[in-house]
């Protein structure tokens, strides 16, 4: 499962010993009441279990912080085995501020804390691998007045967050690797299903382009396909030797500047009649759904594999 957010999981021990430890296999379950919920696992190598199932089984509390980039290598710190009792703020630096409504501590590099009080603690089995799911309600939340915009939304970018993927890899979840997608939900959109069938077997267009003209929630009116036809790019395109695929790629020039509408009336701008005589050999194959067959590898231990 990636990318995975991480909740960089703070405790405190029956005689107050700080702990701090990197969890991924964590998400957030519910709105209303708000849940999170993480899971610590058996060490494969001798079956044990971690401090932070310890610590939230006795506390009966925990405080989930963010980790964004700045704090990333301390994170990893935190993740060494360090003997029970040894405090991971003091082994990475990282600074403990008190809770307001938890004993645990929050930690002030992290740009948001996630106050929280353990609900349920459910055992998912007895070997090396298993995990306890810790469910746990947010009773209060902080987050840094820095990484908000000037309408106290989050900002991405200012947050700056890690996200973690397979073994030692990351991702810094700020820049180009923000995209924004504005999709209208209500009323509901045109789908894929309803697409002209040249649109929908493109040589040209990707599944990318065909998901943002299904996610639109009208078809171009007549006068905007009129309209497109008489703009000189048009024009250009439908004299080409296959105006189809010539109108495809400059459809898909408007698509990749987010001028959906625009190309959605280009691709409309074919000729009826020439349509039916390109298209009469046959579909064009669509690049984003051949190949997609599945080879099965067979049972490998736990559960098979099946890769396409
Ligand atoms: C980014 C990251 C994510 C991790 N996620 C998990 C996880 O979801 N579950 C788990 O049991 N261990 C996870 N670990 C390993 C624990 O952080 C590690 O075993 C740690 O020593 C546990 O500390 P504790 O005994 O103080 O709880 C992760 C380590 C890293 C670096």
């Amino acid at each position: 499962m990636a990318p995975r957010p991480i909740a960089f999981v703070s405790t405190i021990d029956e005689e107050g010993n700080k702990n701090l430890a990197p969890y991924s296999f964590f998400n957030a379950f519910s709105s209303n009441p708000p849940i999170v919920v993480f899971s610590s696992n058996r060490r494969g190598s001798d079956n044990t279990t971690k401090d932070t199932l310890h610590n939230v089984r006795v506390s009966g509390e925990c405080v989930i912080n963010a980790v964004n980039y700045a704090i990333v290598r301390q994170m990893a710190v935190a993740s060494v085995d360090f003997p029970t009792g040894v405090s991971e703020f003091e082994k990475t630096g990282l600074t403990p501020i008190p809770s307001d409504l938890v004993k645990a501590f929050r930690v002030a590099e992290s740009p948001a804390h996630m106050e929280c009080k353990v609900k349920d603690i459910i055992t998912l089995g007895e070997g090396g691998g298993a995990g306890h799911l810790i469910i746990c309600e947010v009773v209060r939340m902080h987050i840094a007045h820095e990484v908000l915009t000037d309408r106290n939304r989050i900002d991405p970018d200012k947050m700056d967050l890690m996200g973690r993927m397979g073994r030692a890899y990351y991702v810094r979840c700020s820049g180009d690797a923000i995209h924004t997608i504005v999709q209208e939900y209500n009323p509901v959109s045109i789908g894929y299903d309803h697409l002209p069938d040249h649109i929908k077997n493109s040589p040209v267009l990707t599944g990318n382009d065909l998901g943002k003209l299904a996610g639109q929630v009208s078809f171009p009116t007549l006068e905007e396909i009129a309209d497109a036809r008489e703009q000189a790019d048009v024009i250009q395109a439908l004299a080409q030797h296959n105006p189809t695929e010539a109108l495809h790629y400059l459809a898909k020039t408007y698509l990749d500047k987010e001028e959906v509408k625009r190309g959605f009336s280009v691709l409309l701008g074919i000729a009826k009649k020439k349509y039916k005589r390109i298209y009469k050999k046959g579909p064009f194959g669509n690049p984003t759904t051949k190949n997609l067959g599945g080879r099965l590898l067979g049972g490998i231990g736990l559960f098979s594999m099946v890769i396409t």
